[in-house]
């Protein structure tokens, strides 16, 4: 049988479609969607480099990510790898897979034990100095308050305070925002002056590595004076300790870990949080949804831990806003070998986009996909349906009211044995902060505020939401 190859994949072609992508470049996501809405399911990216192809489809998104995930390496981590050499986002193979089962021990320690209490002690701080009348920047208000929850679960408590109070980690996004530069259309030549340009965020990440890396390498020494974890035990200690997670992580392991955490803890949650607070802003009746299943919500932590479960709109907005606004919103793979997918055949180093920001937005999988509709995840209530792309089972158990999707139409948190680590952590900590501040507030949105998606390495609005509170 005749393959077809990279040349018979439709796509836009010649300068003026290289061109219009650096123009647009931080539009990339709709970008990409035009060219899988004009070109079908494989089609052609026009950046020059390496051959790149925008698979659209969720079978074909399924086996990159998943089932033939080995035959794959990751792609555009080139700054993260500088960051965090050894953080699980950035590592590959057995090495990978090893950690993995560390961490995920780890997380569901916290997870049950410590992010309940935390999470809502962080919840009412951020609430407490909030006043009727106020305008509030909905974006910083997520941010703070996710990566309070974040460093609260993560550090021990002396440690978070000297952490977050010496080091921004903003100031590590701002740099890698602005060095995405792996995405813009420019001719292979110009990515080498690209280098020079970005000398000077380069030095000034590799000082803020130092920075943290030191702090943390303190924190760890800390930690090992003061011996076994105990049942609170936050995440540096439970990988520090090791009794309780299989052994103990390898020092380089634990501080780009530990980095890997707060970073991947909070960035990605509090954009989809922004979003999620913004479209309520624009609906009474969901307002009020929020506000009664957040009247449910118990001061007792421990009490809380099955409330999602009873909140089925809350649920929904956070869902739909997963949907509508994927923070992670492509991941790329490099294939290691040549590939064959459908009837075409790939040379080795084509690299693949999947992008949850094209396939969320497919009205075959999603009617009216440019709607913010949390009802369309309540609809055809059943007890036991397909959820995300989960890479340990192939069906996870959801509450009654989900409707079922193809598993890679919906895949916010990736797939394959690259799944999330933390959704749990963003779930509990997402409903608990949507009802607890529903549950008091009324939002309205400030007129002539139009924030859109901006596509930096997560999905940020731009300009910032703002809304007026109003007490219930
Ligand atoms: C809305 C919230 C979040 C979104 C949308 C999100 C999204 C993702 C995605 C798409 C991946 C896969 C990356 C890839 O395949 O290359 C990933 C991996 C990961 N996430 Fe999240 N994430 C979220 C929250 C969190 C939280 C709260 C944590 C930790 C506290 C976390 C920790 C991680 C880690 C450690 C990995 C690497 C997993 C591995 O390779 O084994 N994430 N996340």
């Amino acid at each position: 049988m005749a393959f077809l190859r990279l040349q018979d994949v439709p796509g836009p072609m010649g300068w003026s479609a290289h061109y219009d992508l650096f123009r647009r470049r931080l539009d990339m996501g709709v970008v990409l969607r035009e060219i899988s809405q004009a070109h079908g399911d494989l089609a052609r990216i026009p950046i020059p480099g390496a051959p790149k192809v925008l698979l659209s489809h969720p079978d074909d998104i399924q086996e990159v990510l998943a089932t033939k995930a080995a035959m794959f390496r990751l792609f555009g981590q080139d700054l993260l790898r500088r960051l965090i050499p050894w953080g699980q986002i950035a590592i590959e193979g057995q090495v990978h897979d090893d950690n993995r089962s560390q961490l995920v021990l780890a997380m569901r320690k916290i997870l049950s034990r410590r992010i309940p209490r935390l999470s809502l002690e962080q919840c009412q701080r951020g609430l407490a100095p909030l006043r009727d009348g106020d305008m509030l920047d909905l974006y910083q208000f997520a941010r703070d308050v996710t990566l309070a929850m974040s460093s609260a679960a993560l550090f021990p408590q002396a440690a978070e305070r000297e952490l977050t109070g010496r080091v921004d980690p903003d100031a590590f996004l701002k740099i890698l925002s602005n060095t995405n530069a792996w995405l813009l259309g420019i001719p292979v030549v110009l990515q080498k002056m690209r280098h020079l340009a970005q000398l000077p965020h380069t030095l000034q990440m590799l000082r803020l590595r130092r920075r943290v890396h030191a702090q943390l390498r303190e924190s760890i020494r800390l930690v090992r004076q003061r011996g076994a974890s105990g049942p609170q035990a936050d995440a540096l200690t439970l990988l520090t300790d090791g009794s309780e997670i299989g052994g103990p992580l390898r020092d380089e392991f634990l501080a780009d870990n530990m980095m890997t955490l707060l970073l991947a803890g909070y960035e990605t949650g509090h954009n989809v949080l922004t979003w999620a607070m913004w479209e309520a802003a624009h609906r009474e009746d969901l307002q009020t949804h929020l506000a009664e299943e957040g009247s449910r919500l118990s001061d007792d932590p421990e009490a809380n831990n099955e409330w999602i479960n009873t909140a089925p709109w809350t649920d929904a907005v956070v869902q739909e806003a997963l949907r509508m606004y994927p923070s992670v919103w492509t991941l790329p793979r490099q294939s290691l070998f040549e590939y064959r997918l459908r009837d075409h055949l790939f040379d080795a180093g084509t690299i693949f986009y999947t992008s949850q920001w094209v396939t969320h937005r497919d009205p075959r999988w999603f009617p009216q996909p440019d709607r913010f509709q949390p009802e369309r995840w309540l609809e055809a209530a059943s007890p036991s349906v397909k959820g995300e792309a989960d890479s340990t089972s192939a069906v996870v158990e959801k509450p009654a009211g989900r409707v079922k999707h193809h598993p890679f139409a919906f895949f916010p948190f990736g797939g394959g044995k690259r799944f999330c680590l933390g959704k749990a952590v963003f779930d509990f900590e997402a409903g608990l902060l949507l009802g607890s501040l529903f549950r008091e507030w009324r939002l309205e949105p400030v007129q002539n505020c139009h924030p859109r998606p901006r596509f930096y390495v997560t999905m940020q609005p731009d300009p910032p939401p703002l809304v007026v509170l109003r007490r219930r």
